[in-house]
């Protein structure tokens, strides 16, 4: 099984990876030696804090090796063909995780490797982020029934989360400025699922809104947009009234890196109901649970 985008999972799956999660990080050491003598490729051609932490740690932690590569050395597309790499890492490797521009590339890599590939962030989705959000959330109140509102890029994590959440019986709403909505297809798998609703008003998005959540303006391979992003997107900006707006016990989420005073103001991001950093520790865990998951 491959982990390409969250709408690869059923919504049993996604509910079952959830609940290893919590499960993992309640009791770490039942799963110490889970993946003993496998190995882990994680791959990034694109810079990386949580990801690149998170994933070596949850390995290690579940008694498999992680093999960290970066672009420079393995020259994806460039030194080799993808499905070259693909083909021989495989033979190495019993997981390919990887951090691409082009989400086309992990497809490529997907049709290449038996080993299951899982997206570590691509041009469209950032599936791992999605299972992390979603644990975060779920430790603050049950997934079904709670209202998300996320504000800002419709990108690869609002591809994620949205689809991952309204499959997890969520109520959504997406604020984004004409031009900026997320893709017609993400919308369209979220919406036979449950109630996604998208507009360019963010009060109306954030009106009573359990769950508040937004990400940078600019994406990693955007930063020339930024300054013409940045005007576009000021109106979608978390600060502390537009959070007031939001249920009395909202928390506020982000995937970080952020970008205080722009996407979000210091008050929100330093906010008592902020779970961001919470939110980053999950990414380990969910991790872990995926994995878990898949060698079940
Ligand atoms: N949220 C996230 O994926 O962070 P990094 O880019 O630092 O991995
Ligand atoms: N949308 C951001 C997320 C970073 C974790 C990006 O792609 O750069």
């Amino acid at each position: 099984m491959d982990l390409l985008r969250i709408a690869d999972l059923e919504p049993k799956q996604l509910n079952e990876i959830l609940s290893q999660a919590a499960a993992v990080k309640a009791a770490p050491e039942d799963t110490s030696d889970r993946l003993a003598g496998k190995h882990v490729g994680l791959f990034f051609m694109k810079p990386s804090t949580r990801t690149r932490v998170s994933t070596e740690t949850a390995t290690v932690d579940l008694g498999a090796r992680p093999v960290v590569l970066g672009q420079q050395e393995v020259g994806l597309g460039k030194r080799e063909a993808v499905e070259d790499v693909a083909r021989v890492l495989d033979r190495y490797l019993d997981v390919l995780a990887m951090r691409v521009f082009d989400h086309a590339d992990l497809v490529a890599v997907a049709d290449n490797a038996e080993a299951p590939v899982i997206n570590l962030l691509s041009d469209e989705e950032h599936p791992c982020q999605a299972l992390a959000d979603l644990q975060t959330i779920a430790e603050a109140r049950p997934l079904a029934g709670t209202t998300l509102a996320y504000l800002g890029d419709g990108n690869n994590v609002c591809h994620s989360l949205m689809v991952g959440a309204a499959m997890s019986d969520m109520i959504v709403r997406i604020a984004a400025p004409p031009g900026y909505e997320p893709k017609r297809e993400y919308l369209e798998v979220a919406q036979a699922h449950s109630d996604v609703t998208v507009t360019d008003n963010p009060v109306e998005a954030v009106q009573g809104a359990h769950v508040v959540y937004t990400d940078v303006w600019a994406s990693m391979g955007q930063e020339e947009e930024a300054e013409a992003r940045a005007r576009r997107f000021y109106p979608f900006q978390v600060n502390g009234p537009l959070f007031a707006m939001a249920d009395p016990g909202a928390i506020f989420l982000h995937c970080l890196p952020a970008h205080r005073g722009e996407e979000v103001t210091d008050d929100v991001m330093d906010h008592a109901r902020s779970r961001v950093y919470d939110q980053a520790e999950n990414r380990m865990h969910s991790f872990k649970g995926l994995l878990v998951y898949l060698f079940e």
